[in-house]
């Protein structure tokens, strides 16, 4: 917790204290939050902290190695053409002029750590919605705000904790698909993602959506879903603003864990059709082996890499230009 913590040298922790964030959802949704799709309202979109402005201001001043560009083709099944970007030297103003005009994603991470008006914001959406659920008792959160063009994408992929996104500017279209079923994302993908070292893109089939649950959001709806469903995201024709919170239960870090620890039983040693039960003494004891062998340094898992290969700029189409290979070398970002 950073409370009035000074980042990049400013103190970012002088601004009004509490926003009326106008959580709600209806009480017939309150029953499935955290196992089906389910979509609320709020007032966040109202927040000083989310306009052109406010933007502008936390990309000049927050560590830009917490800022990742990404542009994207248009083929559903090639994740493989979402490309980072660099952005050192950019402003904040042609950060944003370049996702207005081109075909970028920005996710902002850990904007809670960035700017204590943030983390303060989202414990009290966390409280907020604790409160309107009932028995749902998150222990930590942390956000990603997401800036992106209109008309961009992100890929079919399954993200490793319990996510909820909440809408800000712009409108997209989300499709949700059903969670720990394997005709959507195999066990072993979800082990490679929560052990770190798989891109959480999955391989998709547009027959999927046949299952999945579509919503159509607008400022001031909040969508969330159950734990490692599998989703993808359409922006519709404009400029799209939404904070992506990411929280922890005592459940879902020991799901992280099982799955993390299956892979590395069977990777390391060989060991086939493990339980995914995520309670036990099995659990408790496989999670234990599989801290010791990381403690050891006997788990050979290579973190996964982002290679960049394209600069933001504000005037190119798409809003990024190729890397000159002969003066900017492709960087790796973790
Ligand atoms: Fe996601």
């Amino acid at each position: 917790m950073l409370e009035g913590a000074t980042i990049s040298g400013l103190k970012r922790d002088d601004r009004p204290a509490r926003f009326a964030t106008g959580i709600a959802m209806s009480v017939a949704n309150r029953a499935d939050f955290g196992r089906q799709p389910t979509a609320g309202r709020h007032e966040l979109h109202h927040s000083e902290l989310f306009t052109d402005a406010a933007l502008i201001d936390l990309l000049d001043h927050m560590p830009r190695a917490q800022v990742h560009a990404l542009t994207m083709g248009s083929d559903l099944t090639r994740p493989q053409d979402n490309r980072l970007a660099l952005h050192d030297g950019v402003s904040g103003a042609d950060m944003l002029r370049a996702v207005r005009g081109g075909r970028l994603w920005l996710n902002i991470t850990r904007v809670d750590r960035a700017d204590a008006r943030y983390r303060r914001l989202v414990d009290q959406m966390y409280g907020e919605l604790a409160a309107v659920v009932g028995g749902f008792a998150p222990d930590s959160s942390q956000a990603t705000l997401l800036v992106s063009s209109p008309h961009a994408l992100v890929y079919y992929h399954v993200d490793g904790p319990a996510t909820v996104l909440w809408h800000l500017r712009g409108h997209k279209r989300v499709w949700v698909y059903p969670a720990l079923d394997e005709r959507y994302a195999t066990r072993e993908a979800l082990e490679g993602i929560f052990a770190g070292v798989q891109h959480e893109y999955l391989p998709f089939d547009p027959s999927f959506d046949a299952g999945a649950a579509v919503f159509d959001l607008e400022p001031g709806q909040w969508l969330a879903w159950a734990q490692n469903a599998p989703h993808r995201v359409s922006n519709l024709d404009s400029l799209n603003v939404s904070l992506s919170t990411e929280h922890f239960t005592p459940d879902s870090r020991r799901r992280a864990r099982v799955y993390a620890a299956n892979r590395y039983l069977r990777v390391r040693w060989g060991l086939a059709n493990l339980s995914a039960r995520e309670s036990g003494a099995g659990a408790m004891m496989k999670a234990v082996v599989h801290r010791l062998a990381r403690l050891a340094g006997v788990d050979p898992a290579q973190t996964k890499r982002h290679v960049a290969t394209l600069r933001v700029d504000p005037d190119a189409p798409h809003g990024v230009t190729p890397l000159d290979p002969q003066t900017t070398p492709a960087r790796a970002l973790a």
